[in-house]
């Protein structure tokens, strides 16, 4: 089957010294291990090596992820980076097309499918991100416009192994705002990304996929959301900033 997975997404939070004090105190809290959960920490580009070496010194029982990376191997993409620099410094996950890149970026998915095959030709596990905004949901239609980023954000793809593909569900309207979508709404739309997983990959591959909930996700939520099927772990934004919550969260995947 399928590892439960907690990934953090630190946004643009923590400078170098901070993010190095908070991955140390996340270390010192997980020194038990994880069991079974798969736990990635994914700071800003600038902090990577430093919170790679905390993993590494500490022996850490998380992995280091990015939030963003370019689709070509190198040249004049000024602020840009590129997926070999990211394989450099040790990260082995990265977050791809959020709904902050699409909504300030531009990114479509056009970019997140050809941003997930550089990634994967490195070896770096995407974690591809999907989600309606409050309009579409209010519409309705939510269901199908997830399904449809699915799609366009797979077309192509090759997955040998299962564990090297991860898809996050995070409704706009729930980001940031306290406001979390119900564990049924968030088995709705992840049990409809696993269908549409198995029409493009086969059963066999979709039910290897890790598909996340993130959303307000909280050490007081997350528990009813693993309890549904096809939900199968969590991509945090603030409750990620403090060792604390982010490690209840782990502790409540084991
Ligand atoms: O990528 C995770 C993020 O979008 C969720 O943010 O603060 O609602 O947990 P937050």
């Amino acid at each position: 089957m399928r590892n439960r997975m907690i990934a953090g997404n630190w946004k643009m939070n923590k400078t170098y010294v901070e993010g190095v004090e908070l991955a140390q105190g996340l270390a010192d809290q997980l020194a038990d291990g994880t069991g079974d959960v798969d736990v990635v920490v994914c700071p800003p580009t600038v902090d990577l090596k430093g919170v790679s070496e905390v993993i590494e010194q500490s022996e850490a029982p998380f992995a280091l992820g990015a939030q963003n990376v370019y689709f070509e191997e190198s040249g004049a993409f000024t602020g840009e980076t590129a997926p070999n620099m990211l394989e450099a410094v040790g990260a082995t996950y990265c977050i791809i097309g959020h709904s902050e890149r699409r909504g300030y970026f531009g990114e479509t998915d056009e970019d997140i499918n050809k941003k997930a095959k550089v990634l994967m030709a490195h070896g770096i596990v995407p974690i591809s991100c999907c989600g309606e905004p409050l309009e579409v949901r209010e519409a309705g239609t939510h269901v199908d416009f997830v399904v449809n980023q699915i799609k366009a954000d797979t077309e192509g793809l090759e997955i040998s192994d299962p564990s090297k593909y991860v898809v996050a569900y995070e409704p706009i309207w729930a980001i940031g705002t306290g406001k979390t979508a119900t564990a049924d709404d968030a088995q709705e739309v992840c049990g409809a990304i696993r269908k549409t997983l198995s029409e493009v990959f086969g059963q066999q591959t979709a039910d290897g996929i890790r598909v996340l909930y993130g959303g307000s996700a909280k050490p007081e939520n997350v528990a009813g959301f693993l309890e549904k099927e096809d939900v199968d772990g969590a991509l945090v934004g603030g409750a990620s900033l403090k060792a604390d919550s982010f490690s209840a969260m782990v502790k409540a995947a084991m």
